[in-house]
């Protein structure tokens, strides 16, 4: 049974497939505020161990609009309260006929479990510890597709911590298996990844350096809920050298993509100045969000 886990489920194809069903979704049922049937009643459970704001609508949204029928179970009211496992409660759901799972956790394992278990459900990561979050990254390419029509000759920065980020290391590997291989991580020393020896990219500490002719830059916010209390950062350094200004803007190339993931932390991340501005297409990645989770939902169910 198809899951989307991690980036590794999904080939170059069904990557295209995904997203060029997301944009007729875009444009043909939500645009014209329509519903999608070939799913209707299908039962799905959005389990978020974690707080969301964009992830967790979106998918309720797009579920909603498949016709699904959807659980969000307050999972402070549940018998996870009580002791019962993570497992045994997704056998539970299941044995109510629930055929799909969106998981948010901070559990990295959960990774190789929901693999490993025999569950006829499926499994979508809705962001699972440092290592993945591909349906943002799915998002986030559907934008850049609308942007740019050669996506091969890109160069894209990504800036801030590079480490603790679940998007980043899906956008790389999505970014690598469309071709996209002059990516640009920045950041200080020690918020660089380690052992990553499958993807394709080129380390900066310098942001100047990093910045000059970029097509895209995508600035993550820090993940101040997964640091280790050993990291050794100079917060203030870390924020007056890493935080995009005007000033950083223009040294990509003139219609560069300013881009985040969100939540964005304002005049932290990016400068107040530049939340409006023309090449800022944050809000644009959320518009996306819906239609491409939508395809993720029939990628799993094998109705692309
Ligand atoms: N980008 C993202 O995952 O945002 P939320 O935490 O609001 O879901």
């Amino acid at each position: 049974m198809p899951n989307l886990l991690t980036l590794d489920d999904l080939s170059p194809a069904d990557i295209t497939q995904i997203l060029e069903k997301a944009a007729y979704y875009k444009t043909n049922i939500l645009a014209l505020h329509q519903k999608a049937h070939h799913l209707q009643n299908r039962v799905v459970a959005n389990l978020f161990f974690e707080t969301s704001t964009r992830t967790l609508n979106s998918f309720i949204l797009a579920e909603q609009t498949q016709a699904m029928t959807v659980l969000t179970p307050d999972l402070a009211q549940s018998a996870l309260q009580k002791g019962e496992s993570i497992i045994d409660t997704l056998k539970t759901f299941e044995a109510m006929g629930v055929a799909a799972f969106v998981i948010r956790s901070k559990d990295e394992q959960l990774l190789h479990l929901l693999t490993e278990m025999p569950f006829k459900a499926h499994f979508i990561n809705a962001g699972i510890g440092c290592r993945a979050h591909p349906t943002q990254a799915l998002i986030d390419l559907s934008v850049i597709l609308k942007h740019f029509a050669d996506l091969k000759g890109l160069r894209i920065a990504i800036v801030g911590d590079v480490k603790h980020s679940r998007v980043a290391q899906s956008q790389i590997k999505l970014f690598n298996k469309m071709g996209m291989t002059d990516i640009r991580l920045i950041a200080p020393e020690s918020l660089h990844l380690e052992n990553s020896k499958d993807m394709i990219y080129e380390s900066y500490t310098d942001i100047d350096q990093g910045l000059k002719g970029v097509d895209i830059i995508i600035r993550l916010r820090l993940q101040k809920e997964r640091l280790p209390q050993t990291l050794a950062l100079d917060y203030d350094q870390f924020k007056q050298n890493f935080l995009i200004t005007k000033q950083k803007l223009a040294l990509a190339k003139p219609n560069a993509l300013l881009m985040h993931p969100g939540p964005c932390m304002v005049d932290e991340d990016i400068e107040a100045a530049l939340m409006s501005h023309p090449q800022n297409v944050i809000l644009e990645q959320v518009s996306h969000s819906v239609a491409v989770r939508m395809a993720c939902l029939d990628y799993v169910f094998n109705s692309l």
